[in-house]
């Protein structure tokens, strides 16, 4: 079953994220940034992924205009979320929920907050200060300054995701 995946990213983490998926499902797999999708695109699949990072506690811009707009279609089709995040426990469970609207929550067959990551050096002045906001117990950022690219990227729960949307993945 052809499968469509939708994501919203700032610096790259939900966009790789949405790029395994495909490889995984491939080649059932297909992958558009949210902001460049139609009706007519959205209209050729009848299961859908929507992935947005979380910034500041709030799903990106693009992903929630998206999903106010085609809230419609969206409860015609089979849908799985993902958020990601360096947050955790309650938090991230807090921030998945937050995530997107409470119809399409109730109607996804599936939902998971996947490990985020920052690449601090490539980080503005501003983002750099909100993440040094960040309360270190709910954020894994020990050590701040060593928190490397993709660090918290997580190819294990990414595929246990998948599964659920193609049980007879490998
Ligand atoms: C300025 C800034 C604010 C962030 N705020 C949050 C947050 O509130 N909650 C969270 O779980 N992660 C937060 N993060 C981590 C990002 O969600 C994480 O790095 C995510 O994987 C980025 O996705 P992207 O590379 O697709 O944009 C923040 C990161 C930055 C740089």
């Amino acid at each position: 079953m052809n499968t469509l995946i939708l994501y919203s990213s700032k610096h790259g983490t939900t966009k790789r994220y949405a790029k395994e998926m495909a490889d995984q499902l491939f080649p059932q797999g297909h992958v558009i940034q949210v902001e460049s999708i139609n009706h007519h695109q959205l209209n050729q699949f009848d299961t859908v992924v929507l992935g947005t990072p979380i910034y500041a506690g709030r799903p990106q811009r693009d992903m929630s205009a998206f999903c106010q707009k085609f809230h419609d279609e969206l409860l015609s089709k089979r849908l799985y979320l993902f958020a990601t995040g360096l947050a955790s426990g309650d938090l991230a469970s807090r921030e998945l929920q937050e995530a997107y609207p409470e119809t399409l929550q109730q109607h996804a067959q599936e939902k998971i907050f996947l490990g985020g990551a920052v690449d601090y050096p490539s980080l503005n002045l501003l983002e750099k200060s909100v993440v040094s906001l960040m309360p270190k117990d709910d954020f894994h950022l020990a050590n701040l300054k060593k928190v490397q690219q993709l660090s918290k990227f997580n190819k294990q729960l990414l595929k246990q995701f998948t599964q659920s949307i193609t049980p007879l993945i490998g």
